[in-house]
């Protein structure tokens, strides 16, 4: 790196980010790779050739136009998405959590989750300027209940995290300990996100929609309570 380059990067990059280290993926060259969350399998060598087709033929000259809304349409469709909500897509669930701690930056803002979690929570607070809470799981990795709730009742989070399953710890929550939490949040006026990134991994992914469920029942309760959100999306 020349001096002018560093120099350049000292006085106008923001310490912070400076002091910040690179997301390191480890080389898993000759073994099996479960890390990451990512599906083992390729596509089925008739479906590679139909989606590049398919692909192929697409108008990438242009933006996209109102196509996105078939797509939000057709999902809507298939998660049987009750009335009065609204999908909203991202590129990959990093932008959307990253889009979160935006829209929720304001003065005194806080981001809450278990640690060890996955790492663009405590980023996207890192980045946005806003408090991260990370709340320890116990030694066998579970949820530390009393300690999740006594740290939102505390910090009163704009955000509490919870992954479904944990990355990088694997397991999957407690159900009547995410209810509580979730009610938790309700009771501070805070948004849950369950993050089901990892989901096609379990055979409990019936759990999320029920869980899903609660957390807007729980947050459009909030709304009636305290009249703060005309409508959670
Ligand atoms: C819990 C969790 N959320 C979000 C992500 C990010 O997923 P995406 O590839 O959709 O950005 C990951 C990736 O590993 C994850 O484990």
């Amino acid at each position: 790196m020349t001096e002018q380059i560093r120099t350049l990067i000292q006085t106008r990059i923001r310490q912070d980010i400076q002091s910040m280290h690179a997301y390191a993926v480890q080389d898993s060259t000759g073994m099996v790779k479960l890390d990451a969350m990512e599906n083992p399998h390729r596509l089925p060598a008739a479906l590679q050739a139909h989606l590049g087709q398919r692909l192929g033929a697409l108008a990438f000259n242009r933006y996209p136009n109102s196509r996105v809304n078939d797509l939000r349409q057709a999902l809507a469709n298939y998660a049987h998405m009750p009335d009065g909500f609204d999908i909203m897509l991202g590129n990959g669930s990093d932008e959307l959590i990253a889009l979160l701690a935006l829209a929720c930056d304001v003065p005194g803002a806080a981001i809450l989750s278990p640690l060890p979690g996955f790492v663009m929570y405590a980023m996207s607070a890192q980045l946005q300027g806003l408090q991260f809470i990370g709340v320890p799981l116990t030694a066998d990795f579970e949820l530390d209940e009393a300690a999740m709730l006594a740290a939102i009742a505390e910090h009163k989070p704009a955000i509490t995290y919870l992954a479904y399953p944990n990355n990088p710890t694997a397991n999957l929550w407690n159900a009547a300990a995410i209810s509580r939490i979730i009610a938790a949040c309700a009771d501070v006026g805070g948004l849950v996100v369950l993050d089901d990134a990892g989901i096609q991994v379990t055979a409990q992914g019936w759990f999320m929609v029920r869980a899903v469920a609660m957390v807007f029942d729980r947050c459009l309760q909030a709304d009636r309570n305290r009249a703060q959100f005309s409508r959670i999306i």
